[in-house]
């Protein structure tokens, strides 16, 4: 046996006691190669079958074999009210966008327009859960709802080299940092085409739909993610704020998609 395949080995040994493994590049390849493939392949059958008006997009593609917390088919859905907001007058903003996977998705297909993209996030995680935060799925194993503070926090450079990598303009990129309660009183675009809001608990939601209904344009969708996902609080935000407000379809979407909702502004 030679010398380079006994360190192999023994290098094996070493990483599998801390959980990993070693894998040869071109294997590495091969399976993310696979990976493009299958998604492709997804992509392909949603458009032929659910999402028709949606062009095929290469680059989408990449991009949505890179996802965080959203699925492909939520994705599919984000991308397919985008389309149907492109000539709707009124910006782009994401509420909750952690390393930045969904809104370098949403900046490429607003990419040829002249919609700007409104970024909001705490770069600080999750802020605190409130009473109506009961944990209904424990997705990263803490016990308990409290522990989930500060969870899923990444810097703000995460989300602008993914901007810089398709070359979104950075004129027409605002993020806004810090926790919503403050921020969203200080800078809102005057009105809002599309929304995409995943702040995953009740009340930063409910304060990003109340402040939004103000600015957002008739015709405008709002999607929400974790409807009745991970928390109960964003299931009750959007319950209660459709009570409100008589002018918002609820729309849900087909089961395969995900846990979110999306809202329609019909008048
Ligand atoms: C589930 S992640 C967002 C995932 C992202 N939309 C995506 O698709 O990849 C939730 C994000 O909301 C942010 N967040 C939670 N509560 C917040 C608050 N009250 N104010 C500002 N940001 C908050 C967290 O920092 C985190 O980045």
């Amino acid at each position: 046996m030679g010398m380079k395949k006994n360190i192999k080995i023994i290098l094996n040994i070493i990483l599998n006691r801390f959980g990993f493994q070693t894998i040869p590049m071109y294997e590495l390849k091969y399976i993310n190669e696979k990976h493009q493939e299958a998604v492709n392949e997804y992509v392909c059958y949603l458009r032929e079958t659910i999402f028709k008006d949606i062009k095929e997009d290469l680059q989408r593609n990449k991009l949505l074999t890179k996802l965080y917390g959203t699925t492909v088919g939520e994705a599919m859905y984000i991308i397919d009210c985008l389309n149907k907001t492109s000539d709707i007058t009124g910006e782009v903003c994401e509420f909750g966008v952690a390393n930045g996977s969904t809104s370098v998705l949403i900046a490429n297909e607003i990419k040829s327009t002249n919609k700007k993209l409104w970024l909001y996030d705490s770069f600080q995680g999750l802020s605190k859960p409130t009473k109506e935060d009961v944990l209904i799925n424990d997705i990263f194993n803490l016990g308990a709802m409290v522990n989930y503070e500060s969870t899923m926090s990444y810097p703000d450079s995460y989300v602008r080299s993914k901007l810089t990598s398709i070359n979104f303009p950075k004129r027409r990129t605002r993020i806004i940092t810090g926790f919503i309660d403050k921020t969203i009183y200080l800078s809102l675009p005057k009105k809002v085409a599309f929304a995409y809001i995943d702040f995953d608990l009740y009340e930063p939601t409910m304060i990003t739909l109340d402040r939004l209904d103000r600015v957002l344009s008739k015709g405008s969708f709002v999607v929400v993610d974790d409807y009745d996902y991970f928390s109960s609080g964003v299931k009750i935000a959007v319950d209660k704020f459709v009570k409100k407000h008589r002018k918002y379809k609820l729309i849900m979407p087909k089961k395969f998609a995900g846990k979110f909702c999306i809202l329609h502004k019909f008048k």
